[in-house]
């Protein structure tokens, strides 16, 4: 594992927005894993500016979403298949078809999560999964737990993680109380992992995954143990390491 810490949110972003696109670099038909969320979108924003410099073209990229809520429709301005269309899908040229989200009006729930899962492996895996981090350690939408499941399922969130995402929905009744998330195991498909995070309500999350056991009770601890994984926070988000 290797960390680096940065100055800012806007080093951050340009750091992570650089290791995508060496990848997009190295391999042209590449499959980008991706997370929603505040901490990508200044990623988003410099991979949007080198597409339009011509450094990076998404003409040949796949990607696959870590996760979405459940359920919700695609035009809802808080799903996470509209969030990817505003902050990167809408701005490359990217072909839409082979953007890939978890479907949040999935009827048959067990199927399509093993359609996914199936799909990251027929798709050759994930070649960098861009990852952002809870509060309380979780990743995709795999909360603190005894036990976690691996591959892509249906979850319930937390309270913690309702309230932390009541301020973008209209009022707290409104969050979604479940969510489609890939497992560990999905993200653990990936050749290489980026963890993004920034800001003082990120450090006790990160010193927790980078200082404390190993324990499904932070779910970013296990990140630690992938063989090509890089942690990419700011001094904020890294000041109780
Ligand atoms: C989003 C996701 C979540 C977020 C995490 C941090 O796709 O999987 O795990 O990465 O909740 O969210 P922000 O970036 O808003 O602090």
């Amino acid at each position: 594992m290797k960390v680096i810490v940065v100055k800012n949110y806007d080093e951050m972003s340009k750091v992570a927005a650089n290791h995508v696109a060496d990848v997009m670099k190295a391999k042209p038909d590449c499959v980008l894993g991706l997370a929603t969320g505040d901490t990508p979108i200044g990623m988003y924003k410099n991979l949007i500016e080198m597409y339009k410099n011509g450094e990076i073209d998404f003409s040949k990229t796949t990607s696959v979403n870590l996760d979405e809520y459940y359920p919700i429709t695609p035009d809802n301005d808080q799903s996470y298949r509209y969030f990817m269309n505003c902050n990167l899908f809408d701005h490359v040229n990217i072909d839409k078809a082979k953007t890939f989200v978890p479907d949040g009006q999935a009827k048959d729930v067990e199927a399509h999560c093993k359609a996914y899962e199936d799909r990251i492996d027929d798709l050759g895996g994930v070649d960098i999964q861009v990852l952002g981090i809870g509060r309380n350690g979780h990743i995709g939408f795999n909360e603190p737990d005894d036990e976690l499941i691996k591959g892509t399922h249906l979850t319930a969130l937390t309270q913690s993680t309702i309230e932390a995402n009541s301020r973008f929905f209209a009022s707290e009744a409104d969050v979604p109380k479940h969510a489609l998330t890939m497992g560990i195991e999905s993200v653990f498909k990936a050749r290489k992992v980026i963890v993004l995070a920034s800001g003082a309500n990120k450090a006790e999350a990160i010193r927790a995954m980078l200082k404390g056991n190993i324990s499904t009770k932070c779910p970013a601890s296990l990140i630690c143990l992938h063989p090509d994984a890089v942690i990419i926070c700011d001094e904020a988000a890294y000041s109780l390491v």
